[in-house]
């Protein structure tokens, strides 16, 4: 592999295999430029100027920590621009800027307290013992259906008051959400992609506006009705922005953890070393388990900012209006932060993984939810399956999702 065979906005680029990926990604790190792109062909929009892939730790920290300089208002989500609607639409928050940013997290933070995330924990627990029970009584299945994909679904849906019979209804629209370029999700045809993607936003949104409105009525301990009756300095949600910050939540909630649990087990199957060191000390390693998992595996690969004035980073002169791509997955591999970057440990420490976003205002507000569940699912599983193994993966062809879409998985002997 050369570095001037490398291309990020290929599609193929993301469909190589995974020890490829990261070869490819350190040998653009060792470059002394920044590398720069053009941009991928994209459905709903006209091809934009190219973008600079900050593939280096020392790069993403600093662009994530100046949100003045590097902004997400004109997307964080998809390299090229997308309409101002449609990015709001599906991105909700992640696509703002301050003051908006700030007002909407301040609303929302509230409602996503520690307390309510507290009250979870147990349920976080039970659920995931159930998932496990399933998982004993069906045998060697696709781990992704029967384990990866249940827990985060259930859970996010528990804490919105989604009732089981729309499981299934909101798996199906988050999955479209974020198929990226993956043709089992969303259509080659860039008409009929972009009718499918508004299709998925509005239903969720109909779901949402029907909880929104039974809540209004009659609060419960849910989520929803923490965000519909949340007046923070008499500040409130609009519908609109409710809907949008539903659609962030469902899909974030859905589409991250399931990855790094199907990479958790896919891990531990490559390096049995490493699942024997958990098993030797279960509660004593299991926190840098999860740590590491979403360091090695970053299930959320980039996201992007833009240039809101002439700027100099790290040697580097940026231009207004530039745009750069912070791929979490490279920060995460890089060898003046992380030694042997490609190797698996769980006791790495420290372990400063930016796999949640680099320390900014958009650090991923549901961190510690996903770390309860990924802790609860490892804990099951390496106490009541330890032997539990990872056959070969079918992943999603997408730049932006690390995804596993079905992943065969043995236990028993
Ligand atoms: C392993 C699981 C997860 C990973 C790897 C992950 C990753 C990320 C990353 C990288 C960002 C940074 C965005 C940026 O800087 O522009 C982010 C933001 C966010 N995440 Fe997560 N996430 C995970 C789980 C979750 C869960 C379970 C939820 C909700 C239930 C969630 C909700 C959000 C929200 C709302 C934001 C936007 C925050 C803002 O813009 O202020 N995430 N996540």
């Amino acid at each position: 592999m050369t570095v001037a065979g490398i291309d990020l906005s290929a599609t193929e680029f993301w469909g190589l295999p995974l020890a490829e990926r990261a070869t490819a990604f350190a040998l653009l790190r060792a470059q002394p430029q920044t590398p720069f792109f053009a941009e991928p062909e994209t459905p709903f929009s006209e091809l934009g100027p190219g973008y600079y892939a900050l593939v280096r730790y020392a790069d993403v920290v600093e662009a994530s920590r100046h949100p003045e300089v590097f902004c997400s208002g004109k997307g964080a989500t998809s390299i090229p621009d997308l309409p101002v609607e449609f990015n709001e639409y599906f991105g909700s928050m992640i696509n703002m800027d301050d003051p908006r940013h700030a007002r909407l997290r301040r609303i929302v933070s509230r409602a996503f307290s520690p307390r309510l995330i507290a009250k979870f924990q147990d349920d976080v627990r039970r659920a995931a013992a159930s998932v496990v029970d399933d998982l004993l009584a069906a045998g060697p299945c696709d781990f992704v259906a029967n384990v990866a994909a249940r827990l985060p679904l259930k859970i996010i849906c528990d804490m919105m008051g989604i009732p089981d019979d729309q499981y299934d209804m909101v798996m199906t629209n988050t999955n479209i959400i974020l198929s990226g370029a993956d043709p089992e999700f969303l259509s080659e045809d860039m008409d009929q992609a972009v009718v499918q993607l508004l299709g998925a936003g509005q239903a969720l949104a109909d779901l949402l506006a029907g909880l929104a409105a039974a809540r209004a009525e009659a609060p419960a301990e849910d989520l929803v009705s923490a965000l519909v009756t949340a007046n923070i300095d008499g500040e409130q949600l609009t519908t609109a922005e409710l809907a949008s910050f539903f659609i962030l939540l469902v899909v974030a909630g859905n589409e991250t953890t399931r990855n790094a649990l199907s990479h958790g087990l896919m891990l531990f199957s490559e390096f049995p070393e490493q699942r024997a060191l958990l098993l030797a000390d279960l509660e004593g390693r299991l926190e840098g388990a999860v740590e590491e998992i979403v360091r090695y595996s970053s299930p959320v690969l980039f996201m992007r900012r833009t240039l809101t004035r002439d700027h100099t980073m790290n040697g580097h002169d940026y231009r207004q209006d530039d745009k750069v791509v912070l791929f979490y997955y490279s920060a995460n591999r890089d060898e003046a932060v992380f030694a042997d970057p490609d190797r698996f440990d769980i006791s790495r420490s420290p372990n400063p993984h930016v796999g949640f976003g680099a320390p900014g205002p958009h650090y991923c507000l549901g961190a510690h939810l996903a770390r309860r569940e990924l802790t609860a699912m490892l804990r099951e599983l390496m106490t009541r399956v330890p032997d539990i193994t990872a056959g070969e993966p079918d992943r999603l062809l997408s730049s932006f999702i690390n995804g596993i879409k079905r992943l065969p998985c043995n236990f028993g002997g």
